[in-house]
């Protein structure tokens, strides 16, 4: 049984929404992507709705093909991090949680950036981790190719536990800014974390006090095997894209079992898939939006969003596009999952590849309503109640209105349904998930050699 039967419910902020084509809608402001205001109105309304967290998904390169480029917004916006440290200073309550890839930064770098971001909101950080997925990127540090797959997810794995060690590395009373004795930080509470593993070696502390919840929340949303089993060690937050209850279901009972497996509590792990509502006062409307957002989506952008979420295996632009999807294409080194997500799909429903281009386009394989609110709820409602989600990824199909319809037609919803709650429960956002706060490796060590304490505890 859950601790509370209330679904969690974070915000996928979009630049112009999580439709490729929304950004030619004439209501959408073409130059909100480096707009502060455009980003604090956008929270603000999650945040007067008691949303949990606002959520920025980032890649380090451009991904798109020369023929897509000229047609996307993505390309113009700001990095996650920075992003959400302003809206910290504008925001109170909602979670902000950064995307950022452990295959290009040092574990330094992320501990640091994040213990901030911790320390400017009030404990209410937290770090997507991803590995990257596209080789783009690896153009951008010296390289071709990104690494393989499972090559880095063990750099990723090694990358977690190195930043959880560096927030422990200052107990979390460490620093006592006594002016009489003029001790400004007990060093018997800082420690060396002394770390040489495969890819790093790093020495400690960080130089930054422990951040207020401890160690800011975990995310990850890798769903191949070598994922699965690293959000199983690691994550506290799992996304996922799931548009089947089933497939929902099958995921989210393999990933509380191999939580437990590793010796965590599966309540404290949080299965919340992506869901693209597209909301109408009846599905005529609804549709009538859907069909709309299609028709500013260019073929060219179509194809360049299915080739990237297929795996880059695939030429789109040489193949028959009314032929079947067959049953298998060449593995990728890229987003191992959802490319089986949607071929699986494709197969299911006898899909050609014209039909699953425009279904990847429309919502990258993630669970789409096109309905009335209490359509949306419902699909909602049962998704949660069937132990296929713990809350859910919310991803409008256009910003502002599609979130303004979610929250002002959607979640009085699920309020009347006693599935959504009014308002913030504690301060942190671990409070408000029920995700425990973890203890101070260093500080559950007896032993001062244990504790790594080095030219920090005595002066010589
Ligand atoms: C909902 C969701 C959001 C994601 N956001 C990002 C992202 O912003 N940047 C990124 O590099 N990878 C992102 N990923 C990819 C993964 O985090 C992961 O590193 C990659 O998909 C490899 O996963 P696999 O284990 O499924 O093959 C996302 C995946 C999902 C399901």
């Amino acid at each position: 049984m859950r601790p509370n039967e209330e679904m969690k419910l974070g915000l996928y902020l979009a630049r112009t929404g999580y439709h490729e084509g929304a950004w030619r809608d004439p209501r959408v402001p073409t130059n909100g992507g480096l707009d502060i205001d455009h980003y604090a109105r956008l929270t603000a309304l999650a945040e007067n709705a008691a949303f949990h967290f606002v959520f920025l998904a980032d890649h380090q390169s451009v991904i798109d093909d020369h023929a897509t480029i000229a047609r996307v917004s993505r390309n113009d916006g700001f990095e996650p991090i920075t992003l959400l440290s302003a809206l910290s200073s504008r925001t109170q309550h909602i979670g902000l949680v950064a995307t950022a890839t452990t295959t290009y930064y040092q574990p330094y770098h992320l501990a640091r950036l994040f213990a901030s971001l911790d320390h400017l909101s009030r404990g209410r950080a937290a770090w997507n981790v991803v590995t990257s997925a596209i080789d783009s990127e690896a153009l951008n540090f010296d390289g071709e190719k990104l690494p393989d797959h499972d090559s880095r997810y063990a750099r990723a794995r090694e990358f977690v536990e190195v930043v959880r060690g560096l927030w422990d590395t200052w107990q979390d009373d460490a620093f006592i800014r006594d002016k009489d004795s003029g001790i400004y930080a007990d060093t018997t509470k800082v420690h060396l974390l002394n770390h040489r593993g495969t890819h790093f070696s790093v020495r400690g502390p960080l130089n930054s006090a422990r951040p207020p919840q401890g160690h800011p929340v975990l995310v990850q949303a890798g769903a191949s095997t070598a994922g699965i089993a690293f959000a199983a060690e690691v994550a506290e937050v799992v996304f996922t894209a799931e548009p089947s209850l089933d497939n929902g279901k099958r995921f989210y009972a393999t990933l509380k079992e191999k939580t437990r497996a590793a010796g965590r509590d599966d309540n404290q792990v949080l299965v919340m898939p992506g869901i693209v509502p597209i909301v109408g006062r009846t599905k005529e409307e609804a549709s009538d939006k859907l069909q709309r957002l299609q028709s500013y989506t260019h073929i060219d952008v179509q194809m360049g969003v299915a080739d990237l979420w297929l795996g880059s295996v695939t030429n789109l632009r040489s193949i028959n596009l009314d032929s079947l999807v067959p049953a298998t294409l060449p593995l990728t080194n890229s987003i191992q999952s959802r490319q089986k997500l949607l071929v699986d799909l494709a197969v299911r429903q006898k899909l050609t590849w014209r039909q699953l281009i425009r279904l990847v386009s429309d919502s990258n394989g993630h669970l789409m309503v096109v309905g009335t609110p209490a359509e949306i709820s419902s699909a909602m409602v049962e998704t949660f109640d069937q132990h296929a989600a713990d809350g859910f990824n919310v991803l409008p199909p256009i910003v502002p209105d599609g979130l303004k319809d979610f929250v002002e037609l959607v979640i009085p919803e699920l309020r009347r349904r006693g599935k959504f709650r009014s308002r913030y429960s504690g301060q942190t956002l671990r409070d408000n998930l029920g995700l425990n706060r973890p203890l101070n490796q260093f500080a559950q060590r007896t032993e001062p050699s244990e504790r790594g304490i080095g030219v920090f505890a005595s002066p010589a």
